[in-house]
This record gives structure tokens, sequence and C-alpha cells, in this order.
């Protein structure tokens, strides 16, 4: 069932979308949840920061998943997607790291890695909430458009798009790495509760055409169309095409 949040500023998707993890946090303080990265999540990471720093919401029994994690990248370089996460979430609540989940790309065995982090979402029954953002080409977490989708845990060519589009955090376009590791289709749609976010009038068709546009691999978001209950959270920009 698809739910539908239009919201007249950035601000407002930040705090809406927040809300669903907070609520889950507090019935349930060993919530799984499925985090992303991405500049589209970072005001939802600040709004959760805020609601622990309230006294609201505790992270001390929780358990986070992170939907995908460049190859080639130490856990300590600025772009890797750990480092981020410790930017702009961990370092601020009292997440226990051991319990801070994200796929392994600085391995020589990647296969490895992915299947055991596809065990560890298992043994975790998958996200309670999942957060996702979308690419501009349809692609969630590293899913790219491509005529058969792979369902678990596995390793991605990037699209020269989604190269191009994440250049913007690298220093030097040339260190963006060409590979990912990414949760899978199949995996990301065992989520519970899916909050997809977009932001901004260049998401404006892609939300569309993911949302309502026929059911395709080459859009990986429009999977998300069979899940029982996905919120999308729009500013008014990105909901401008919408019906
Ligand atoms: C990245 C990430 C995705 C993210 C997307 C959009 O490549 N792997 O998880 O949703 O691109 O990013 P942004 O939120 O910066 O537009």
């Amino acid at each position: 069932m698809l739910h539908i949040h239009r919201l007249t500023s950035v601000d407002e998707v930040d705090r809406q979308a927040a809300g669903p993890l907070i609520s889950a946090l507090q019935r349930r303080p060993d919530t799984v949840l499925g985090l992303a990265t991405g500049g589209t999540p970072i005001g939802l990471y600040r709004e959760l920061i805020a609601a622990y720093t309230r006294g609201e919401i505790s992270f001390a029994q929780a358990v986070t998943f992170n939907l995908d994690e460049y190859i080639g990248l130490s856990s300590e370089h600025p772009q890797s997607y750990r480092y981020y996460m410790e930017q702009n979430l961990f370092a601020h609540i009292d997440l226990p790291r051991e319990r801070a989940f994200l796929p392994n790309g600085a391995t020589s065995d990647l296969a490895l890695a992915c299947e055991r982090y596809e065990q560890q979402l298992e043994s975790y029954g998958y996200p309670d909430v999942q957060v996702l953002g979308i690419g501009h080409n349809g692609h969630i977490a590293f899913n790219e458009p491509a005529d058969e989708l792979q369902a678990d845990t596995h390793v991605v060519q990037l699209t020269d798009t989604t190269i191009a589009a994440n250049a913007r955090f690298f220093t030097n376009p040339q260190e963006v790495p060409r590979q990912a590791i990414t949760m899978g289709i199949a995996s990301i749609m065992k989520a519970k509760t899916i909050v997809l976010i977009a932001k901004g009038s260049d998401k404006a068709a892609i939300i569309r055409e993911a949302l309502f546009g026929p059911i395709r691999t080459q859009c990986p978001a429009s999977l998300l169309q069979l899940h029982p209950d996905l919120h999308v959270f729009v500013d008014s920009e990105a909901g401008s095409e919408l019906p």
C-alpha cells in the first residue's frame, strides 16, 4: 500500500520522514533500522539525533543495516559510507557499533562479504523500517537499471550517471569507486515498512516514474510499487509531477 506525504518544505520532509523511525524505536527499543546514504537522508538523521538528545529515543538496543558501501575505500576514507554514517549519525547517538552493520567493501573476498551480509540481515529478520533515497536513473541503494536485477546482497558495477552524480562528494572525480556492494531488491523489499524520500525538482520526474510508471527492472525503484507498506515523503518540488 502506497502512502504519499507531500510536504511544503524540506524541513518538514525531514521531520515527517523521521516519524516512522522514532515511533518504531519507541515501540520496540531493539528495532532494526535500514539506513541510506547520499544527500537526501542527512536531515532525517539530524532529526533522529535531536530526538535522541531530547531523551525521546535510545539506540542502545537498536540494530542498523546500511544499504550499500563502495568497494576499495577503507572505513576511514571520508567518502566511505561507514565514515558518512559516523559523521552524520553514529557519533551523535548511543548505538553500539557492533550492531551497526555495513557491507565490507574493503575485503579481498567480496563474495564472502556479500554472503555474510545477507546472513546477518536474515538473522535479524531484515529491517523493521528501511530508509531509501532514489537515484536520478531510478536506482535504489546501488541497484542500477538493468535487464535483470539481483535479489540478494551483491557486487555492482556503478553506471556512468551514478559515478557522475556521486563525483560531487569527491575532490577528484577519478577517485569515485567504480564498484560497490549493495543489498539486493529482494533484501530491500523484505523490510516491513519503507520510507522513501525525494527532495528537489531534479527528482520530480523519476519519483513519478517510479511510483506511477510501469514496474520494470530498468527503473529499479518501480518495484517498490509492490511493497505492502511504502511511505513516500516529498517536498513540493520533488512532488510537483505526481498526480
Ligand atoms: C547514491 C546511494 C543511494 C542514494 C542515491 C541518491 O548513489 N547509493 O542510496 O539514494 O545515490 O543520492 P542523493 O540522496 O544524494 O540524491
